[in-house]
């Protein structure tokens, strides 16, 4: 018996890539709130510990996304555990191929696109039935910044995310027939295996703190607010596009970076703006 009264209480859940990163901090985050959670990756000896410690109310299953077998199977486990299904976060991804646009390769380009975006449709497509069947639910992609801008990620990634975009609008136009809600989270600079370069089992924990603690070095400096993102930063705003709070929430994208997009940090910008002038009259007479 699930006696927890947080805002996410009886609510059933299933998170791709929740072994590291904003997977694993959304996963720690909605159970922390309520839900049960179906933590998915392909890193299963991370997936599973983790599952361990979140305890009675999580799971692991291996998942791969772009095998439309494994995520079909991933909402099918989710229902047969707890009864149905509420909440996906449509959240697995890698950096991709990058570089130039004459030396990308079509195996590098297709691969990038399938685990960025066709995840994306995949999921999508196979919660559908299973929330229709519950009266309704919340789809959370992870998109990017890169998804509303190009010139922060390489080709390839920016596509796949401006897709993801592009996927969360049209598919929350159809959905919110049956009050399935599609959202999209567009994090910045996070502080994530992903921005230190190296997944949670290529080094040891010890190796990944440095890595972090690198990247959060020069990252604290990208954007106005002056430390890099954390997982728990992005695991909020799912949180809450999961919960009853943003029932009235569908096709947006919420950015979630520090600033990063609304411009130039203060500091960054040259001292003729930002430094106290007197008015300087032109023309003599004119402000007078
Ligand atoms: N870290 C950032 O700065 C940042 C910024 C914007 C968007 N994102 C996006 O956030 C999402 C999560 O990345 P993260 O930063 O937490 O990195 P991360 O490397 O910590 O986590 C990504 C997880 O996805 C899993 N994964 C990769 N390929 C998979 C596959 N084919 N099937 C299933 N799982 C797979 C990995 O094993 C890993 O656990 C990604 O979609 C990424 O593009 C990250």
């Amino acid at each position: 018996m699930d006696n927890r009264t947080g805002r996410l209480a009886g609510k059933v859940a299933i998170v791709t890539g929740a072994a590291s990163g904003i997977g694993e901090a959304t996963a720690r985050r909605l159970i922390a709130d309520g839900a049960s959670v179906l933590l998915t990756d392909i890193q299963d000896e991370v997936g599973a510990d983790l599952a361990d410690e979140l305890g009675e109310h999580a799971r692991y299953q291996h998942c791969n996304v772009v095998r439309e077998a494994d995520v079909a199977d991933a909402v099918a486990s989710a229902v047969e555990a707890w009864g149905g299904l509420d909440v996906l976060h449509n959240n697995a991804g890698f950096g991709g191929v990058s570089g130039p646009i004459e030396s990308t390769t079509a195996e590098g380009w297709a691969s990038t696109i399938d685990v960025l975006l066709t995840s994306v449709f995949f999921g999508t497509k196979h919660a559908t039935p299973a929330m229709r069947e519950r009266g309704g639910g919340s789809i959370i992609n992870t998109a990017s910044v890169c998804g509303l801008h190009a010139g922060i990620g390489s080709h390839v990634y920016t596509v796949a995310k401006h897709g993801v975009v592009g996927l969360t609008r049209s598919t929350a136009l159809e959905l919110a027939e049956y009050s399935i809600r599609v959202n999209a989270v567009c994090p910045g600079y996070i502080a994530t295996g992903l921005a230190a370069g190296r997944s949670r089992s290529e080094v040891d924990e010890a190796e990944m703190a440095e890595r972090l603690d690198k990247a959060r070095g020069w990252g604290a400096n990208a954007q106005p607010l002056d430390r890099m993102g954390e997982p728990a930063d992005i695991a909020a705003a799912v949180a809450w596009l999961a919960s009853d709070d943003s029932a009235w929430v569908t096709g947006t994208t919420q950015v979630i970076d520090g600033g990063l997009t609304t411009g130039r940090p203060w500091r960054k910008l040259p001292r003729a703006i930002t430094e106290d002038r007197p008015v300087r009259l032109y023309a003599p007479g004119t402000y007078e």
